[in-house]
């Protein structure tokens, strides 16, 4: 017989049959009731043990954590809170447990203790609601490029060039630590090393992919981007997700249209296929918020924070505007801030950033035309020789959570800048060679992952959204 999954079997139309199926034991009640998991929903199906075809022993191995294999008749269930229940006709341990060392008990436990035991959270309710949002987010991702003309395309890991200047990166080297082998000059011999330069883990796919965008038209790239600063908050991990949309012919307003309608897609396919999960944390953050005084809970509940996305128009605001507002806001003129706004120029702080979005906007912000100053070197530089066409998009509740520009198309601009900020020509010959040869405006993205899925589950910690969290003093599984 098929072996059924625990989501099948508790679908609405299912009929009363024989069944198979293999999962965890999850609770095991009055040596009767065994609520079991397989990880195909949130759910559990109720199996009920029978004495008379159960030994003993058998049932003294039925303990939380177990895995079992039973087979029985789908029945309408006696008891409430299910529609249907297993009747056991067999049950087989397959694999023990230790109801004396097993870390996930059947009660409450701290996010901080189940990040120690990462491998086995997904045995939880949240933890495994968690990682099936973040499956189907990927999967809308792909859905969404495949569906509107863009080619996937995956850009190196490993890269020689340090021009992005997104972060501190992580050095790559096969070369002996302790005996490396050193230049005329008393340096390190990065020629001797496996690929005969400097290498390092890449902080981003995007010049890579301007180059594929500056022939495929449209493309992007999804992978694990890797940055060493030592930045440990809850929003930061040094190894994350990012994608990374590049397109030819597209200037910042079609960048902005392009976002936007990418992340309301990508919500609303959740909120299309993924509601009990989300129910399920909606649930979870109204307990978290309870503990919190009445002025810091939310005023909206996790799906209508995931609608109100989906249904309204973010604001679009230019960063001069943004200022204004900072530097007239209560928190800055009664010093409230830790950076106070004082001038045009400014680098915007989380603080300010959240200030816009949670308390004046109340809604996803735009802000775009930053000062050239402070963004990367192949962004557009504006007529106004000060600002370029950079935009970010800022969250309710999590800040930053896309950055991306229409880039410098001009040859002779981008020598100068990166003249200006003393980047190698050399090293970036194949990237300069796009605006030599057929240039055109082109503009790209890039959404940082677990931060779009810590907006989607209500998760308040960028660790409790990926499997292995990667930061500062940590890279334990
Ligand atoms: O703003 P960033 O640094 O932009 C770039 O890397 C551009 N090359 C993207 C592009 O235009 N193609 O990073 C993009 C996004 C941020 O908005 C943020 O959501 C996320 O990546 N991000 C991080 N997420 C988790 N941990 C970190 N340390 C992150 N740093 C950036
Ligand atoms: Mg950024």
């Amino acid at each position: 017989m098929k072996t059924s999954t625990v989501a099948e079997l508790l679908a609405k139309d299912i009929k009363l049959q024989e069944v198979d199926i293999k999962g965890w034991v999850r609770t095991f009640r009055a040596n009767r009731f065994i609520a079991l998991n397989d990880g195909s929903t949130l759910n559990n199906i109720q199996c009920v043990v029978n004495f008379e075809n159960t030994d003993e022993e058998t049932l003294k191995r039925i303990t939380t954590g177990a895995a079992v294999h039973i087979k029985g008749e789908l029945v309408e269930s006696q008891g409430k809170g299910q529609s249907v229940e297993i009747s056991v006709t067999s049950l087989e341990i397959l694999g023990d447990s230790d109801p004396e060392t097993y870390p996930i008990q059947p009660k409450k436990h701290s996010f901080e203790f189940l990040r120690e035991n990462a491998h086995l959270r997904t045995r939880t309710s949240t933890f495994s609601a968690v990682m099936r949002l973040r499956s189907s987010l990927s999967f809308a991702i792909h859905k969404y490029f495949n569906e509107n003309g863009f080619y996937y395309m995956h850009t190196p890991i490993v890269t020689g060039s340090d021009a992005e200047g997104a972060g501190e990166m992580f050095r790559v080297s096969a070369l002996d630590p302790k005996n490396p082998p050193l230049n005329a000059e008393g340096d390190i011999d990065h020629k001797k090393d496996f690929f005969g330069k400097e290498t390092n883990l890449t902080v981003s796919g995007q010049l890579e992919a301007e180059t594929y965008a500056m022939s495929l038209g449209k493309v992007y790239t999804f992978g694990p981007t890797f940055r060493a600063e030592n930045s440990n908050t809850s929003r930061h991990l040094a190894e994350f997700w990012m994608i990374e949309p590049e397109v030819a012919f597209m200037d910042l307003a079609g960048n902005m249209d392009l976002a936007e309608d990418f992340m309301k897609s990508v919500l609303s396919y959740v909120l299309d296929h993924n509601r009990e999960d989300l129910e399920f944390l909606e649930k979870r953050l109204l307990d978290e918020e309870k503990t919190k005084p009445q002025a810091e809970r939310s005023e909206m509940s996790l799906i209508e924070k995931l609608k109100f996305v989906v249904d309204n128009n973010f604001k679009r605001v230019s960063y001069t505007e943004a200022i204004e507002i900072l530097r007239n806001c209560k928190p800055n003129k009664k010093k409230k801030f830790k950076y106070i706004i004082e001038e045009w120029g400014a680098d915007l702080q989380s603080e300010h950033e959240r200030f816009l979005v949670e308390k004046h906007f109340k809604c996803p912000v735009i802000l775009f035309d930053y000062p050239a100053n402070i963004k990367a070197f192949y962004m557009r530089l504006n007529e106004d020789g000060k600002t370029v066409r950079a935009m970010d998009i800022l969250f309710p509740g999590i800040g930053e959570m896309i950055g991306g520009a229409q880039r410098e198309e001009r040859l002779d601009v981008l020598k100068e800048k990166m003249k200006a900020l003393d980047i190698d020509e050399e090293e970036l010959w194949w990237y300069l060679d796009l605006r030599k040869y057929g240039t055109a405006v082109h503009s790209g993205f890039g959404l940082g992952f677990e931060r779009l899925v810590m907006f989607a589950t209500g998760m308040g910690n960028i660790r409790d959204v990926i499997p292995y969290p990667r930061t500062p003093q940590n890279a334990e599984f």
